[in-house]
């Protein structure tokens, strides 16, 4: 949610920021905005100081400076936004400025006090331009300068008084020197180069340029310079952040031949799934989770777990109930993170909180860990992103290696939690003992094997690809499933929803009679995960369902395992899975739902990898 970016050292700033708020765009695109300063002078007389901002996407802000170019200079900050306050114009834009336009600021977050703040400037005569919480802050930060300070100490002088979520980078005109940024609950990520430094508000932002990075902590204030690179707390006590390497490079920040981040993150998953798995087992064959900080102790003490999540995380955590209910025999709750802590959860130290966040900077998961770990709860985060705050405020970690995912919509992030889920499961269950080392080796066979059914759902995309272009006029949609494909069910809706801008709801194949089935009229596709053999009375049940809405002139799409000849007399269009169990089975029936979405979504014209109103990462409450 927002992405922002700052630069010192010796290239030019406007190139490197542009490039990194490109990179960075997925996070947000009501509006983009630059700052730069250099030492020749800036429009109006304004020092150094040099901004340029535009509504909509970053093609406008480059266009803008296209047309009227910005000075050289090799410091800069720049801010691709998400609105929360006030609309996504030209003005409501970063950066802003202070009142002498000597400092400019980015923000990431909400300023919760800013109505108290912007009172009391104004107050004191300040003209506030915008309806933004984050020109209070530049206002502010302004008056420390002008003072006679430092950025740097200004700077902690301002967070001091702000509350809420943010991510400051501000530069001041007349110290082209350095750019100090601040994050509380919100995330920022420095970059180490050499003559050189970058912030980003992920890795993204700079990995063309170095892969060495530093994790901040939390309240703390950053200070780059060409040559180096400082960090202190709030108060101003020296501290230091976590050095780390990126393991991936540009290329997999790039589309890669394909059209959409998004289908390349698809047909990425057979890899994604196989790195999730890599190394999970030790010599002697038994299961290992390296990041796994709970003791062996702690977890034969847990009597509940409690998964929390949002969105596609929420639905990969309900999988995961299904298959920690099965092997491991302790009962679980799925919880959306956002209700979670405000209905006063009954949870102690033996209670194991599972924290599933693909970016690792959700508000709403962010907060209820905290609240967790306040009623004593240990709290494993499942995690696809180093260095972000969700791990590092839970107290074990399990990361998931899909690599960065950059289309709004998730897909390998899914299926890479799904894989995390399973190996947690299996990993209590061997701990224990509610299963036999051959069991659980037995299910990591079968999981060693999913990426080459993924690969092979992937390979009949074409199949899926001529039933999305034949339903560019469909207005509504509808998602059955049962057991493990309930969520299943729920995700293909979902991602329906966000990239195609279409009516689609996932149900339990068993609810259907309960109601929905007053939604079924001649001709409403109804996509049907159905349980493969083995699991009979599943898809005895399942088959039922699907013969009523049929009934009802539903034309039924059946995501059916192969060989399985039962669905024949039932399903209008047939879509094979390889043949897997039961639990495993989501690992591949998303994917033709993940590819119907972004064909139709194509089909549609509609932007797929920057769908209207959303963000990737959801940074505020
Ligand atoms: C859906 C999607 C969102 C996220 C949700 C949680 O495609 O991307 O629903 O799953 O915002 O995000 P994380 O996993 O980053 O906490």
């Amino acid at each position: 949610m927002c992405g922002i970016v700052g630069y010192v050292g010796h290239r030019s700033a406007a190139s490197v920021v542009v490039e990194g708020l490109r990179r960075l765009e997925y996070r947000g695109y009501d509006s983009a905005g630059i700052a730069l300063v250099s030492v020749e002078a800036g429009e109006d007389g304004s020092g150094g100081l040099a901004t340029e901002k535009r509504a909509g996407k970053l093609a406008n802000l480059e266009k803008a400076i296209a047309d009227t170019p910005l000075p050289e200079a090799t410091t800069g900050i720049g801010h691709t936004r998400w609105a929360t306050h006030g609309a996504p114009n030209d003005v409501n834009a970063h950066p802003h400025a202070g009142a002498t336009r000597r400092v400019a600021l980015v923000h990431n977050g909400i300023i919760e006090n800013f109505d108290d703040l912007r009172a009391r400037l104004e107050t004191d005569d300040h003209v506030l331009l915008s309806e933004t919480d984050t020109e209070v802050a530049a206002h502010l930060l302004e008056l420390q300068v002008l003072s006679g300070i430092d950025l740097t100490t200004a700077m902690q002088r301002v967070c001091q008084r702000l509350e809420g979520a943010f991510t400051l980078v501000a530069v001041d005109a007349e110290d082209p020197s350095r750019v100090v940024a601040a994050r509380r609950n919100s995330p920022l990520v420095v970059g180490l180069g050499e003559g050189e430094n970058f912030l980003g508000s992920d890795v993204a932002a700079f990995i063309e340029h170095t892969r060495e990075a530093l994790e901040l902590g939390q309240d703390q204030v950053v200070t780059i310079t060409a040559e180096g690179v400082e960090v202190t707390d709030f108060d101003g006590t020296p501290s230091s952040g976590t050095a780390y390497h990126v393991d991936w490079d540009l290329s997999a920040a790039e589309k890669d031949g394909h059209d959409w981040f998004m289908r390349k993150e698809i047909f990425e998953q057979p890899r994604a799934v196989a790195d999730s798995l890599l190394g999970r087992r030790s010599r002697t064959g038994r299961l290992q989770l390296d990041e796994m900080r709970l003791s062996d102790d702690e977890l034969r003490d847990i009597d509940k777990i409690i998964i929390i999540a949002a969105g596609t995380s929420f639905y990969a955590g309900m999988v995961a109930k299904y298959a920690i209910e099965h092997w491991c025999r302790v009962p679980v709750e799925v919880e959306l993170s956002s209700e979670f802590r405000y209905r006063d959860p009954i949870l102690d130290y033996s209670t194991l909180v599972v924290a599933i966040s693909q970016s690792g900077e959700t508000a709403d998961t962010l907060q209820a860990i905290r609240h967790a770990r306040t009623q004593r709860s240990k709290v494993l985060a499942i995690c696809n992103t180093n260095g972000s705050t969700i791990p590092r405020e839970s107290d074990a970690v399990i990361y998931t290696h899909a690599g960065p995912e950059i289309g709004v919509a998730s897909t390998k992030g899914f299926l890479t939690q799904l894989v995390a889920c399973y190996l947690l499961a299996l990993y209590v269950a061997q701990v224990k003992g509610t299963r036999y080392g051959d069991e659980i080796a037995e299910v990591m066979h079968q999981l060693e094997a999913m990426p080459d059914h993924v690969q092979t759902v992937l390979d009949g995309a074409d199949a899926v690809y001529q039933l999305a272009r034949a339903h560019t006029g469909t207005r509504s949609v509808l998602f059955l499933g049962r057991h493990a494909g309930y969520p299943v069910a729920l995700e293909g809706a979902l991602k329906l929803k966000e990239i195609a801008y279409l009516h689609a709801e996932g149900f339990a194949a068993g609810e259907l009679k309960h109601g929905p089935i007053a939604l079924v009229e001649p001709g409403l596709p109804v996509l049907c995960v159905v349980p493969p053999r083995g699991r009979d009375q599943l898809r005895e049940k399942m088959l039922s369902g699907i013969q009523e809405v049929r009934a009802r002139g539903a034309q039924t799409i059946c995501l059916v395992e192969e060989g399985d000849d039962s669905i024949g007399p039932y399903a209008d269009v047939v879509i094979r899975l390889p043949s897997v169990p039961v639990l495993l089975q989501p690992l591949v029936s998303v994917v033709p739902l993940q590819l119907f979405a972004c064909e139709l979504a194509t089909a549609l014209g509609h932007d797929v990898d920057q769908p209207r109103n959303l963000a990737k990462s959801v940074t505020v409450e």
